[in-house]
């Protein structure tokens, strides 16, 4: 199977997708978490990418196509999730090109839609486990012990571009230039649009319900 996550900065994605990993076997690929793994490295991509993320803008297509050709390349028979990627319009005919040259193609995309008002609460509560990426948050999804991973018990981290200037400026960009690939998609392929409002657990009901119902196919 391979699927699209699309969503607002917040929506849930990376939540989400992780829960669809341990569902259904698929690779999970998120662009973001790529990225950010690239400037911990202190790599040529991740420097050219760091003041685009920094700011709340879209590193520019060029990089993140080859970036996430290179990752697709790699993925065994069951699958991948795509979170983060592709965000314009340009991205997913990109995308789209590169899997017909090997027979694929993208069999459902989910769209995670969540009201405005949301978002700065989740992101500004936001707290992810630098060494296994786990996603918590302060209020809605706590750790067992406040502050640590309780995967590893290592110390949780704030991410630099979860500031409210910067959150802002995230959600101009996603309307300007990521809202348009949900039409792109509504043309080609199959969406289902899924309430993100609702809390993580009756969130993921729905993306499996979708799923399920796809495998079933
Ligand atoms: P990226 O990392 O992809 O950020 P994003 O799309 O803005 O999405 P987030 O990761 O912030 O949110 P999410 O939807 O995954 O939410 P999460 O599950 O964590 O990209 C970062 C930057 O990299 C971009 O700004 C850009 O510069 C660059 N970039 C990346 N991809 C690119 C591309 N393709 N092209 C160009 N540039 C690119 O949840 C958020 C919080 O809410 C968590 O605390 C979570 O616990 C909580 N939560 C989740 N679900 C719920 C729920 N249902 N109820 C209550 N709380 C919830």
């Amino acid at each position: 199977m391979r699927i699209v996550l699309l969503g607002a900065p917040g929506a849930g994605k990376g939540t989400q997708c992780k829960r669809i990993v341990a569902e259904y076997g698929l690779l999970h690929l998120s662009s973001g978490d790529i990225l950010r793994q690239e400037r911990t490295a202190g790599t040529e991509l991740g420097r050219k990418a760091q003041s685009y993320m920094d700011s709340g803008a879209l590193v520019p297509d060029e990089i993140i196509v080859e970036m996430m050709a290179g990752a697709i390349s790699k993925v065994p028979e069951a699958g991948f999730v795509l979170d983060g990627f592709p965000r314009t319009v340009n991205q997913a005919s990109e995308l789209d090109k590169s899997l017909a040259c090997s027979g694929q193609k993208i069999d459902a995309v989910l769209n995670l839609k969540i009201d405005e008002r949301l978002v700065l609460e989740r992101m500004t509560g936001r707290r992810s486990c630098p060494q296994c990426g786990a996603v918590y948050h302060i209020e809605n999804l706590k750790p067992k012990v406040e502050g640590m991973c309780d995967n590893d018990g290592t110390e949780l981290v704030q991410r630099p571009d979860d500031s409210p200037e910067v959150v802002a400026n995230r959600l101009k960009t996603y309307h300007e230039q990521t809202e348009p690939v949900v039409d792109y998609y509504k043309n080609n392929n199959t969406v289902y649009d899924i309430d993100a409002n609702k809390d993580a657990d009756e969130v993921s009901a729905l993306v499996f319900e979708n799923l399920d119902a796809l495998v079933k196919a």
